[in-house]
Order: C-alpha cells, then structure tokens, then sequence
C-alpha cells in the first residue's frame, strides 16, 4: 500500500466556533481532494465546498441531518467530514446526538462517485470505509496541550450504489511505515 503520511503545524483556530478547522486548513481541501466538486459535511463554520448542518446558525449551504442526505447518489467528486468527535462533545457543544458512524458514512459514501476521495477529521486514524482504500493520513499539530487532529484520506474504488456495508469483524487497519528516525552515534 502507498499511503502517504505527513504532519503539519497548524496552531491558531480559523473561528471563533468550538471545535472548528485550524486556521489554513480549508485552504489544502482542493489539493487533498483533487476536486473543488465535493460536500462538506458537518460544516460549521467551514467556508468551502457544499456545506451542510444540522444546525441552521451556522447559515450551511443545506440544513440537513447526516444520516440522510438529501442528494443523488453518485452526486459529488469528493467529501470531507468534521464530525463531533465524542458523543460529550456533541452534546455540550453542539446540542445534537452523536452521529451513528456506520450510518453517515454510508449515506456519505452513497453520494460521492467512485474514484472520488473522502477525508474525514479525528483525533485519531478513522476506519476503512466500505469499498474504499487508504490514501493518506494527515496530522496536524495544534497548541500545547491540544490533541492533535488527524485528517484520513480514503479513495472509493468500486460503488455498490448505496448499498456498502460494513462487514463484522473486518478491522482493515491501515498498516504503513513511517519516515525512520535518523540515528546518530553520540
Ligand atoms: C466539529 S464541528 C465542525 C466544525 C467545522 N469543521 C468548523 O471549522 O467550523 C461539528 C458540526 O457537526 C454538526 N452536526 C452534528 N450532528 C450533525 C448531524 N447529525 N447532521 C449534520 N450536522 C451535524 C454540528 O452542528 C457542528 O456544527
């Protein structure tokens, strides 16, 4: 597997929104995902692609809950994702549920075409997804004493048109080798 890994330096948050992209971040999306054609989910106070949330103040491009989008499937070139990353935070910080993972990454997967990349935000490497592979693992440091957030970079290689499932069982962790360390004899 050619998974590319890097790590960037990203300290200053981009709003004043809990939880929202470090500074600049938005600026790579094109460049990550090969594509200006793709949805946001879970959007915030994002200002790029196809922004959709729950929540209205936010002004998204489309108030809509993840779990069931209101798109075509096969309808977009590429997808990032920011999702609550606790069922804590969803609550004390947006108000709503935690999202069902296998749901929304599913209804996400049903709309982007195949060959077209998903990136999804966490504190930690996420899952393979249903018919995808691993294309690239970003980690972006923030402040001290801030858990770093990791951006994981998926390619959806074949479309089931919407019917992808998760297999029990199939644990698909991403097994790559990262830049050695020099070593040095003192
Ligand atoms: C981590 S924040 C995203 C922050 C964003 N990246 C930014 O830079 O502002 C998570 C967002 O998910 C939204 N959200 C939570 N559950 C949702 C759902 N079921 N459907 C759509 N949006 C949801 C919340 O309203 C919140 O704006």
């Amino acid at each position: 597997m050619n998974l590319q890994t890097s790590i960037v330096y990203l300290p200053r948050p981009a709003a004043k929104y809990p939880g929202c992209y470090p500074m600049h971040f938005e600026k790579r999306l094109r460049e990550i995902l090969e594509t200006d054609d793709y949805l946001h989910l879970f959007a915030g106070m994002a200002t790029t692609g196809l922004r959709v949330d729950i929540n209205k103040n936010v002004s998204p491009n489309t108030i809509a809950d993840v779990h069931s989008l209101p798109f075509a499937d096969n309808s977009f070139d590429g997808a990032m994702a920011d999702p609550p990353y606790t069922p804590e935070f969803a609550r004390d910080l947006y108000d709503c549920e935690y999202p069902k993972w296998n749901m929304w990454t599913l209804e996400m997967l049903r709309v982007v075409r195949t060959g077209g990349k998903i990136a999804i935000m966490q504190n930690y490497i996420v899952p393979r997804l249903p018919g995808c592979d691993f294309e690239e693992i970003i980690t972006i440091l923030l402040r001290i004493k801030q858990y770093p957030k990791i951006v994981t970079v998926q390619k959806k290689i074949y479309g089931t048109n919407g019917r992808s499932k998760y297999r029990k069982g199939v644990t698909d962790l991403p097994m790559f080798m990262c830049t050695p360390m020099e070593e040095k004899d003192e």
